[in-house]
């Protein structure tokens, strides 16, 4: 059975416990709305400790002004049981007073210089700042061993390693595999935003990821490359944010350069902000 706690001593008691019995202790930090993606890093958790706690909690400080903070989806129930099914332990649900104890306004705040004000940190000021801010105060609130996070965020993914690194948190990070619909759309909470119509049109953006591997495996040049994808991406009716390729610590590749790449996609159809990644 699952264990909800939703008050810090009691969590504390129950990580303290297992801590004496010896047992490694895991941790996925989630907003809710779970889905197949969350669960699989359960069960990574699972694969690397003896206990695993997942948390739900819809951060505000990692929201801008006008993102979808209030309309963000809650549903508890369907979260619970399904990360039961997952082999979580204990669901950790913080409450936004316990979280910020001096309110949002003056709640000491991390940044994590250089990755993450590129890409994502560009089109979303503050975003990796609220980020780190929370995952921060979750690693103390929970002092796990080892943390999964996803690499449908791969950006998000590299903020946290290089936070973990510079602060010295005794937590290994796990990155787990992106979780796709059976048309290569990735699992996100916000594909329940798009309309019907929009559905199959969301999957271009791995069609076009895909595009961008060939391309550049056929040498063309990077900034081709990548303006060819937002083209593409404009046709098919997306408002682009970026379509680009980079090292995997997010810094700009040479051409004709040997390392491995990512390519990165943020786009919006709609009200619907996806983004997705691919590594070569
Ligand atoms: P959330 O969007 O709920 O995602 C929680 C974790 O699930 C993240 O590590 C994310 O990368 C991973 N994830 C989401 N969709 C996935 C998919 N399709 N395949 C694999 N993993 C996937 O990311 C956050 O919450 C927040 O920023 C958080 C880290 C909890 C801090 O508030």
């Amino acid at each position: 059975m699952i264990e909800t706690i939703t008050e810090l001593d009691a969590l504390r008691a129950r990580v303290n416990g297992w801590k004496r019995e010896g047992l490694r202790v895991g941790f996925v930090p989630t907003m809710g709305n779970l889905h197949a993606g969350h669960y699989s890093l359960v069960m990574l958790a699972r694969q690397y400790a003896d206990r695993v706690v997942s948390s739900v909690f819809v951060n505000p400080t990692q929201f801008g002004p006008n993102e979808d903070f209030t309309r963000y989806p809650r549903t508890p129930e369907a979260d619970t049981t399904g990360l039961e099914g997952a082999g979580c332990d204990v669901l950790w649900l913080p409450t936004v007073e316990s979280m910020y104890p001096f309110g949002v306004e003056l709640a000491a705040r991390i940044n994590v210089p250089g990755v993450s004000s590129v890409l994502e940190g560009a089109h979303r000021p503050g975003h990796f700042d609220g980020v780190c801010t929370v995952v921060t105060r979750l690693f103390n609130q929970v002092q796990p061993d080892v943390a999964a996070f996803g690499k449908k965020d791969f950006q998000q993914l590299a903020v946290i390693r290089q936070m973990v690194t510079d602060l010295a948190f005794p937590i290994e990070i796990l990155g787990g595999s992106i979780v796709r619909e059976s048309d290569g759309l990735a699992m996100s909470s916000r594909n329940q935003y798009l309309s019907a119509e929009e559905r199959p049109i969301a999957a271009e953006i791995r069609r076009t990821l895909l595009a961008m591997r060939a391309a550049v495996a056929s040498g063309q040049p990077r900034l081709e490359v990548e303006a060819e994808a937002s083209r593409r991406l404009a046709a098919a009716g997306f408002a682009v944010d970026y379509a680009a390729v980079r090292r995997p610590d997010l810094s700009e590749p040479e051409d004709g350069e040997k390392s491995a790449r990512v390519a990165l996609i943020a786009a919006k159809l709609g009200r619907t902000r996806l983004i997705d990644n691919l590594e070569f």
